[in-house]
């Protein structure tokens, strides 16, 4: 869709400690630089743990590296006794641009319920950080609901209180494609991510459901990556596994190659 610019995101979950995630991030700019690929034409954000952000924040303004830079999520609050927590305050001074919020990660080993992300949406949004949001169904909704309507659900749930002018991006992750191996079809990606942005529209109005990208993410690597973004509605991949691999990620990110 031309008025969106493809955004492909690497979430590194809990992989790479901070040096590490230097040498990563100056293997994959070199492995574009040398490719000559077009920055201009596809966003790319990483999204590294917590304590690589400075490291990496350092490397992408010493270099110009022109990737983004997001966290894996936030506290709902800005600051106080909240033992282990990390404030939106914190990530913004870093120089990050997005949080991660509602990984399925998150929601099943932590307990995040639609509330939690909501409240962590809208911590984002007070921070001027972008919100990733994620939404999917596991094997189980899929198979009860069918595809849409938990994600559906969760993500009416995540925009509650949302103004029409914020910027957020959506991740539509099915569950039981996450680090599967198994991603979905093509067609079973645009036919969620269409109703994610009805929900978008609903919600936000027309102006947010034209500009808001939607990205897929589930087992996105090099190869399968060209027939998702084929799809009207999916604007973008939310990559796991293949993101820590520079030459996999450095082939999505230059999927019209
Ligand atoms: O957030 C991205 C993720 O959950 C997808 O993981 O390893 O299937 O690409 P993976």
């Amino acid at each position: 869709p031309a008025q969106r610019t493809p955004l492909i995101a690497g979430n590194w979950k809990m992989n790479l400690d901070h040096l590490q995630a230097v040498a990563f991030v100056q293997k994959l700019h070199w492995a574009l630089k040398d490719a000559k690929h077009e920055f201009d034409t596809v966003d790319v954000s990483v999204f590294p743990p917590f304590t690589d952000l400075r490291s990496v924040q350092t490397l992408l303004d010493a270099d110009k590296i022109p990737f983004g830079l997001g966290a894996q999520d936030l506290s709902i609050h800005d600051s106080g006794a909240y033992t282990g927590e990390v404030s939106g305050v914190f990530l913004k001074r870093l120089d990050v641009r997005s949080v991660i919020i509602g990984h399925s990660e998150r929601r099943e080993y932590h307990a995040e319920t639609d509330e939690v992300v909501a409240a962590k949406v809208q911590a984002a949004l007070r921070h001027e950080l972008v919100p990733v949001i994620c939404v999917g169904e596991t094997a189980e909704d899929l198979e009860r609901h069918g595809a849409s309507a938990v994600p559906v659900g969760q993500l009416e749930a995540a925009l509650a209180g949302v103004p029409a002018s914020a910027d957020v991006v959506v991740a539509y992750e099915p569950v039981w494609a996450i680090g599967s191996g198994q991603a979905a079809t093509p067609e079973q990606a645009q036919e969620v991510c269409a109703k994610l942005r009805d929900v978008v529209r609903a919600a936000l109005g027309d102006d947010a459901a034209a500009r808001t990208r939607i990205l897929y993410g589930g087992s996105v690597k090099a190869a399968n990556i060209a027939s998702f973004m084929r799809q009207p509605d999916v604007d973008g991949a939310l990559v796991g596994g293949a993101s820590l691999l520079v030459d996999e990620f450095a082939s999505i990110i230059r999927f019209r190659k």
